[in-house]
């Protein structure tokens, strides 16, 4: 363990086998935070690392969700929709999925949910919208999510970035906006998962949504993102 945290309870992290949640797993890892990582099969998510539990299910499955989320202290979703139709499409995934985890997670106790959304959500005329209506689906689900988790207890994390890239975290110092009125901007999906790592425990991060970018393509070394939750309303 490199890093540490207060945080002990299990986190169930959505979207495990993917780019943005391998991120995820790592940095709780790093901090010390037990991981169960959902995945819909076992084989293709390949290892983990020592110690995090394996949780196979999907998002079109209510009981595995609610089997998955069973015992964790809190949810980060970094699922995503990758086909026009089917169980992988923008309405089944970034919508009905996210707000099917939600409402889980939600009946078995969770008290935190961290979400991976993006820039642009409100913007229906966006051109990424042809891809399934892929924005509007992830606002509704932020809409449910906002709804769902600021009351009774709970609290939640919604970060949305611009561009997603590879790259190692901490390596560039990140600017945040809110009411999605960034046009343009990347961000390192490993950045993302450090900053919904960091909700966890970060009070300032309680429901909040926020934009987030890159400054600049040269790198700056961070000591920590936790600036990035100062200020935000
Ligand atoms: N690409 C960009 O530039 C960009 C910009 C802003 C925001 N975003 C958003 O950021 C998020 C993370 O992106 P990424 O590129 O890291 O994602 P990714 O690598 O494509 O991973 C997507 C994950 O979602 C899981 N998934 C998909 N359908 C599922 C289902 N029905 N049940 C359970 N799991 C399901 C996949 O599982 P399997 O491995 O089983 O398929 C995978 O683990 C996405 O929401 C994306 O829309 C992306």
């Amino acid at each position: 363990m490199e890093g540490s945290s207060q945080y002990r309870d299990v986190v169930l992290v959505a979207g495990a086998s993917g780019r943005t949640g391998k991120w995820v797993v790592s940095r709780l890892r790093h901090y010390g935070v037990p991981v169960r990582a959902l995945v819909r099969s076992r084989e293709r998510a390949g290892d983990f690392g020592e110690g995090v539990e394996i949780a196979v299910g999907s998002l079109q499955d209510r009981r595995s969700l609610e089997k998955a989320a069973g015992g964790c202290g809190a949810v980060i979703c970094a699922v995503g929709s990758s086909a026009l139709f089917g169980d992988s499409s923008p309405s089944e995934v970034d919508r009905d999925g996210v707000i099917r985890l939600a409402d889980a997670a939600a009946a078995a106790g969770v008290r935190h949910f961290g979400l991976v959304s993006s820039l642009a959500v409100t913007r229906w005329y966006h051109p990424l919208n042809l891809f399934g209506g892929v924005l509007s689906m992830k606002f509704a689900a932020e809409e449910h999510l906002r709804a769902l988790f600021s009351r009774d207890g709970r609290s939640y994390t919604i970060v949305r970035p611009g561009g997603l890239k590879e790259g190692e975290p901490l390596r560039h110092r990140l600017v945040v906006g809110q009411g999605d009125h960034m046009w343009s901007g990347w961000t390192c999906r490993s950045d993302v998962a450090e900053l919904l790592v960091l909700s966890l425990w970060n009070p300032k991060a309680r429901n909040r949504t926020f934009e987030v970018v890159s400054l600049k393509e040269e790198e700056e070394p961070q000591e920590s993102l936790a600036y990035c939750y100062d200020g935000l309303s």
